[in-house]
């Protein structure tokens, strides 16, 4: 079932998910299926469980194809991760515009870390545990940040690229 997607402002949005005790429970395949069905209706990189409020520490992203919103960023696997755990590698960092299915229409710059490592289970009960960098590395970050009530704009610090994407794209800060 496609749900309705929380908007910044939302308390629900703001909690510390719950960890989750079964991941291979009917009560994760029902939300896991809402979910993906959510995410592929808006055409979204990636979704937390909060973002439907549900409070557990769940998220997917990935489709395996080009994502439309960021034409030029390479695909990222379709994938499940319950419980996850990020380990930073290394200390760069790197910038990049962001946008959230509960902020729609705007994006913002967002500096991340550039390399980390991120474990977590599947609805399977298998275990991933991948390195990753760039973009991959930056959804990862920005889908496991929501299960810690953190939204993109409170990582932000350059306010001056911050907007909506239709002004940005005519002021041609995606170029
Ligand atoms: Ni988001």
């Amino acid at each position: 079932m496609i749900r309705p997607v929380l908007r910044m402002g939302d308390p629900r949005l703001q909690r510390v998910a719950q960890l989750v005790v079964d991941p291979r429970g009917e009560e994760v395949r029902q939300i896991l299926a809402d979910m993906r069905e959510t995410m592929a209706h808006l055409n979204g990189a990636g979704l937390a469980a909060p973002q439907i409020g549900v409070d557990l520490r769940i998220v997917i992203f990935g489709s395996g194809l080009v994502n439309p919103r960021y034409p030029d960023a390479p695909p990222i696997p379709p994938t499940v991760l319950i419980n996850p755990q990020l380990e930073i590698i290394g200390e760069e960092r790197q910038g990049g515009w962001e946008g959230c299915l509960s902020l729609p229409g705007l994006r913002g710059w967002v500096e991340r870390h550039m390399r980390l490592r991120y474990r977590g289970i599947d609805e399977f009960g298998e275990t991933i545990d991948r390195r990753v960098e760039g973009f991959h590395a930056r959804v990862v970050q920005h889908e496991v940040d929501h299960l810690d009530g953190i939204l993109y704009p409170m990582r932000m610090r350059e306010f001056s690229r911050f907007g909506f994407v239709e002004e940005l794209e005519a002021a041609g800060a995606f170029a």
